[in-house]
């Protein structure tokens, strides 16, 4: 069968035609050859050093049973859930769970052993841990078992041939004269995967650590954890820990699968740890960075109330900046900004200096030397060598603190207290896109943050083009204006598909990108997010993430491979393009549904205007960028058009271009299509090579399709 380009044109043109008939709604030219013209020798940008980044939160069990390979849920019995009320069917509300509940840890009484468990205040492990679990044993003589077990994250991963990590304490009462087994068994108790003994407790507390190693075993998730006792008597156990291999062999690292698939994006960057996660519900549940360090068992934890989970904090500040070490990515440290999600705020003055001070003190824990007081206690948390810090974002989304002046005036206190020690830190603002709530103080980068459907990210993609570069200033003997922010696109995506976003999503993400390093000049980092879901039920508060994973593995949405598609082509000038000929189709942007109305808030006024009936606009169905290092000129073409599209190509500015050139494409059979859990790599880029290629040809894209063309040329 011959490929559609090998058909004689006459053919093409008619099943062009035929296609373009089925298509009431593509209005301009689809099927038309689109011109392309781009001049090598004119560069409009030079590519920045930290384009592609991650950005990053406690959302939807990002780092708790996800990229935080802790497999014990509630390793310190401090877990609490709320209850949940469901309106629609009452029968699935659930009531409130307290610590005494002891949430993901039960009961273990095997072959007649007997013995019951319970929290208990009065054997404090520590500060941070004031209460541990008891257990007392009834009856355990022989191979009586009585003992308490942990069921994870949804099952704890089983893997043939593993070394897993056990770290917990325990002590025991004076009539205990046993010892403690950890083991990982089948939730139906048939299998013990791995088992390793403590032979003796100690009246005292005692940190124990052992190794736990499968063998040939099939692999799974449906275990649990149990720690067991072997005679009667009573024993406390303080905190838990087990943990799998972690990415480099890291101590309190990250899971190897995930770390591996975000290693493919080549990320220069990391915006943490927030998003809403740092700002909390209010200030006593936001990110406070000082009580995630140090020994696990020393960090308290906190109800994630943002998002609506306990979080161990065993993902601290530290753990944030090792992500960056392993992975080569420089940190966007957000920090917080004295405004909370619920509207807590303060003023400049004695109560906002605490959290300046916090601010500027947890700089000098990312990058002071271990001369400075967090310097050193960032050397005593086990890593002397400061971390290189340029970016340092003030607070999150504060276009949402509504009283006028109020992010204004946070904004200047820490710009002033920041540029006062750190002159050389680049300070980003979170007020909204066009930085109108900034009167005093100019940032040096803007966080622009969009979530889009997809035809509203194509309408919308090409906007950094007509973005203001120069700040023209007061005219004729004016003071000189200051610069113009850069922009940071810290949040942003298509958002369809759940729980990750399909071929559909990625075209719209691939539209956009290409208008991103397009306006490489303005534009100096971007980070879709949120970057992870944990695809169990209930897992997930927010639909269209990147990255899928269960207990077991891990997978790319196509939107991941619209992302590693260009951060694997960046170049390093981004070359001026034109096109003309460009598909277009009439879209007309729906009105957002009105914000549900909760209890106690006023309802809409009933119809006290109509709002105008939007008109039509024409949307281009196409999007191109162009960028080239050394010999290599890569364009990009995003076709979300649904058909096949020639694309003529002029290279002009170059001595010589190969005849031939590798291509790399995603596509799928229909946009709906997505990669999940149990169909992985539906959805992937397919690489090729084609021939044909000069200054002057023609290549064929084809339909809803996103192709890196990689050309030779000096
Ligand atoms: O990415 C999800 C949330 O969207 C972030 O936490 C917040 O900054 C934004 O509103």
């Amino acid at each position: 069968m011959k490929t559609f380009t090998e058909l004689p044109r006459y053919r093409r043109l008619l099943s062009l035609w035929l296609l373009l008939a089925a298509q009431p709604l593509v209005l301009a030219q689809a099927g038309n050859v689109v011109n392309l013209q781009i001049k090598a020798d004119q560069i409009t940008a030079k590519m920045p050093p930290t384009f592609h980044g991650l950005m990053t939160e406690e959302i939807n069990y990002a780092f708790e049973g996800g990229l935080y390979p802790e497999l014990i849920r509630n390793r310190n019995f401090k877990e609490f859930v709320p209850a949940r009320q469901n309106r629609q069917n009452p029968q699935a509300s659930t009531p409130a769970k307290e610590p005494k509940d002891l949430v993901h840890w039960s009961l273990v009484e095997e072959r007649g052993g007997a013995g019951s468990m319970m929290l208990d205040t009065g054997a404090p492990l520590n500060a941070a841990v004031p209460a541990t679990l008891k257990l007392t044993v009834a009856r355990a003589t022989g191979n009586q078992k009585v003992g308490v077990s942990n069921d994870g994250f949804w099952g704890i991963p089983v893997k043939p041939d593993t070394t897993y990590k056990v770290m917990f304490y325990a002590k025991s009462a004076p009539d205990y004269a046993g010892g403690m087994a950890a083991s990982i068994v089948s939730n139906d108790g048939t299998t013990v995967a791995a088992t390793a003994q403590v032979p003796k407790l100690t009246a005292a507390w005692q940190k124990y650590e052992l190794t736990l190693k499968t063998g040939n075993v099939k692999a799974s998730a449906e275990n649990r954890f149990v720690l067991s006792a072997n005679k009667p008597g009573t024993v406390w156990i303080g905190f838990v820990s087990l943990f799998p291999p972690t990415y480099k062999d890291r101590p309190n690292g990250f899971r190897k699968d995930t770390m591996e698939l975000l290693a493919g994006l080549k990320p220069e960057f990391l915006r943490f740890p927030g998003g809403n996660y740092l700002e909390g519900n209010t200030f006593a549940t936001r990110f406070n960075w000082k009580t995630t360090l140090g020994p696990v068992e020393e960090r308290p934890g906190h109800f994630n109330d943002a998002w609506g989970y306990w979080s161990s904090d065993g993902m601290g500040l530290l753990e944030y900046l090792n992500w960056c070490e392993d992975l080569h990515m420089e940190p966007v440290l957000a920090v917080f900004a004295g405004y909370s999600l619920r509207g807590e705020k303060v003023k400049p003055g004695p109560e906002l200096d605490v959290f300046i001070q916090e601010a500027l003190e947890e700089i000098e824990y990312v990058s002071g030397d271990t001369s400075t007081t967090w310097g050193a206690r960032r050397a005593k948390d086990g890593h002397p060598a400061p971390f290189k810090l340029r970016y340092v974002e003030i607070g999150n989304e504060d276009f949402f603190d509504r009283e006028k002046g109020s992010y204004d005036a946070r904004f200047t206190a820490f710009h002033d207290a920041i540029k006062a020690k750190h002159p050389d830190l680049l300070l980003i603002e979170t007020g909204g896109t066009s930085a109108a709530l900034l009167t005093t103080r100019t940032a040096d980068v803007n966080d622009d943050h969009y979530y889009r459907g997809s035809d509203e990210m194509a309408f919308n993609a090409n906007n950094y083009d007509s973005r203001v570069r120069v700040n023209r200033g007061g005219g004729p003997g004016a003071p000189a204006a200051p610069p113009v922010p850069k922009v940071f696109v810290g949040e942003w995506a298509t958002r369809v598909g759940s729980p990750t976003p399909n071929m559909e999503a990625a075209l719209g993400d691939a539209a956009n990108m290409a208008g991103l390093e397009r306006n490489a000049d303005v534009v100096m980092m971007h980070c879709y997010a949120p970057l992870f879901v944990n695809v169990n039920p209930g897992a997930m508060q927010w639909t269209s993430d990147l990255i899928g994973y269960d207990t077991m593995s891990v997978y790319g949405s196509p939107a991941y491979w619209a992302q590693q598609m260009f951060a694997n082509h960046v170049g390093d000038s981004v070359l001026n393009i034109a096109a003309s000929g460009i598909p277009a189709r009439e879209w007309v942007q729906q009105p957002r549904p009105a914000r549900p109305t909760g209890p106690g808030q006023s309802a809409p006024a009933p119809t006290a205007f109509v709002p105008p009936t939007p008109m039509p606009r024409m949307m281009p169905d196409m999007f191109f960028s162009a960028t080239k290092d050394d010999g290599t000129v890569y364009v990009k073409i995003v076709n979300r058009s649904t058909v096949p599209q020639a694309v003529h190509i002029t290279l002009t500015g170059l001595t010589s271009v190969a005849p031939t050139a590798k291509t790399i494409t995603l596509s799928s059979a229909s946009t709906n299509d997505t990669n999940s859990i149990t169909d992985p790599h539906k959805v992937e880029p397919v690489t090729a090579n084609i021939s044909g290629v000069g200054p002057d040809f023609t290549h064929t894209v084809p339909a809803s399709s996103f192709t890196v063309l990689e050309l030779s040329g000096k």
